[in-house]
Parts: C-alpha cells; structure tokens; sequence
C-alpha cells in the first residue's frame, strides 16, 4: 500500500479537486444525475423542490409526504424512536415538521427513500451497506446527544454516509466493486484509499457529488466528502469538524459492534487511541459507560430499516 499516498488523504493535505471531478465524470454519477437515481420517488423530488421555497407552508410539506402513506408511516416510526429521543409522541406528519423542522423531515424522506432501494446486483452487499448506514445514523446521533453537539442533520448524515457505495453497486461495475469492497473488509478505513487509486475518486467524493446534484443542501454534501478525511474536516473547524468527528467515531463503533457482542477492553483502547476520541474529548472509560447505550442505539435503528 501506498502509506505516502493515505497520509495525505488522511491530513487533509491532497487539493481534493481533481478526485472531486473525477467522481463528477464517472459513470455512476452521469447515471445517478440523468436517471436522478431509478428508485428515487416522487415524492422526494418534489419535496426537495418544495423545501427551498420560502412561500411553502408546513401544509404543502404535509400533503405530499402524506400522499405516500408508507414513507409518512416510517417517518412517524422514525421520529418516535429512541433516536430523536422526543418527550411527547408525535402523531402526525405536521407535527414531525413543527417539531423537527421541514429540512430534517425533508432530509429524512430522502435518505429513507434512498436507503430503501431494492436492485438487482449485488443484493447483499447493498443490504450490508444499508444495515451499516442506518447503524451508523444512530449512533452518530447518540453520540452527538452525549456530546452535546446540534443533532440536526447527523442522524441523517449518518444514512447517507456510505451512500456511493450503495450508488457504486447499483450503477457501477457491481461486481468489480465487490471484490474491492471484499478486499477492503478488514480495513473499513482503507476502502477510499483502494478506490482513489482504482478510480481516481472514492465513494465519499461520489455521495457528496451525487447529493449536490441532487440539491441537497449543505452541511449533509460536506459531511460526506469528508468522512474520511479526518484532517480536512479539522481544518475546516466548528460544527463540521465536530460533527464529521462523532460520523466518524460512530462509523468505527458500528464496525466494532458487528464483530463484537461483549465489552472488550483490547477493542475499546485501541478506539480510544483514533483522532476523532481525541478530538471530541473522550476517554475509554467515557466509551465503556455508554458502550451498552451506543449498541443499544446501533440495533434500535437497523430495526427501523428491516421490516
Ligand atoms: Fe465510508
Ligand atoms: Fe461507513
């Protein structure tokens, strides 16, 4: 491996433009732009045109995630899980928006349907990532509570983080991209840097590209891109940094959790010694308090994606 090459993606020090640009010229991104991504329905579409516009009204929002019964039950499930953690049930579409917000209710849709997709190659892999995906959402956003960091968007980056490797599956060279997944299965942290070299860009150049593309705003493109690139998201600084971080750190426990069913102390010091413990403040022990919390959170979310 080429350690020269995973430093500089690793602090940051790379110009990120040319992998960028490569992600933008790939087919997987022509396709996911002209097709706007097969099983992306409706419903999102206009809900992403409708929630740009200052003149819509929580009724419009309501209306058109209500004329898709099972994406409003899910969001009812969802924002009534352990995950938002709300005092009081909400019961309606038009409450989830006042009480979340029609951004958040807007990003949820789009992730859901997202992560919702049911292709032809690669099935299992594809459910691997979206199990791993929906994981991930719910420790980022447990963590992001414990930390007191703003939760906003970080149940939903969480969703979309791996999102090129779902769009690498669907629309790439399926089976080339398996294999690479295959090889990289030991180092979930090293998959980007195979797939630079393979490709020119890697999955979190081609979300964040597709999400753009997409209009989805700002921070949930970045948070993407950078969540593997710890040194860049530092160096960025405030409510990215941190939230990129708690991705991150929620990313690596997911990965732990898979493996592990028990506490292990071996595991949870070599977590410890990872950037993002360091940046957000946290010791093992702080880790081995909540370890049964974060799992817990892990399971609560992958529940809600498997019907
Ligand atoms: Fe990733
Ligand atoms: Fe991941």
């Amino acid at each position: 491996m080429d350690l020269h090459l995973e430093e500089e993606l690793w602090f940051g020090e790379t110009d990120d433009a040319p992998a960028e640009a490569a992600a933008a010229r790939s087919l997987v991104a022509r396709t996911a732009r002209i097709v706007n991504l097969r099983p992306c329905p409706p419903v999102v579409t206009v809900l992403l045109s409708l929630v740009t516009r200052r003149a819509t009204s929580v009724a419009d929002m309501r209306r058109v995630i209500e004329a898709d019964p099972t994406l409003a039950s899910r969001i009812l499930r969802l924002v009534n899980s352990s995950a938002f953690a709300l005092r009081n049930r909400c019961t309606s579409i038009e409450h989830a928006l006042v009480l979340l917000g029609r951004q958040i209710i807007t990003d949820l849709c789009v992730a859901m349907a997202l992560l919702d997709v049911q292709a032809g190659h690669a099935e299992a892999l594809q459910r691997n990532v979206r199990m791993h995906s929906s994981a991930v959402g719910g420790v980022a956003r447990q963590l992001a509570m414990m930390l007191g960091i703003p939760t906003d968007e970080i149940f939903t980056a969480g969703l979309l983080h791996d999102l090129g490797k779902i769009l690498e599956l669907q629309l790439g060279e399926a089976e080339g991209y398996a294999s690479l997944l295959e090889r990289a299965n030991d180092w979930p942290d090293h998959l980007h840097i195979f797939e630079r070299k393979r490709h020119g860009y890697d999955h979190a150049a081609l979300g964040a590209h597709v999400l753009r593309a997409w209009k989805i705003p700002e921070p949930l493109p970045m948070l993407v891109a950078l969540h593997h690139q710890p040194g860049r998201a530092i160096s960025v600084g405030g409510d990215l940094a941190s939230k990129t971080m708690v991705l991150r750190l929620a990313d690596q426990l997911c990965y732990l959790f898979d493996e592990e069913d028990m506490i292990n102390e071996a595991s949870i010091e070599a977590i410890s010694r990872t950037e993002a413990m360091t940046f957000l403040d946290l010791s093992a022990a702080d880790l081995t308090a909540q370890w049964n919390h974060l799992r817990q959170a892990s399971q609560d979310s992958q529940r809600l994606f498997t019907r």
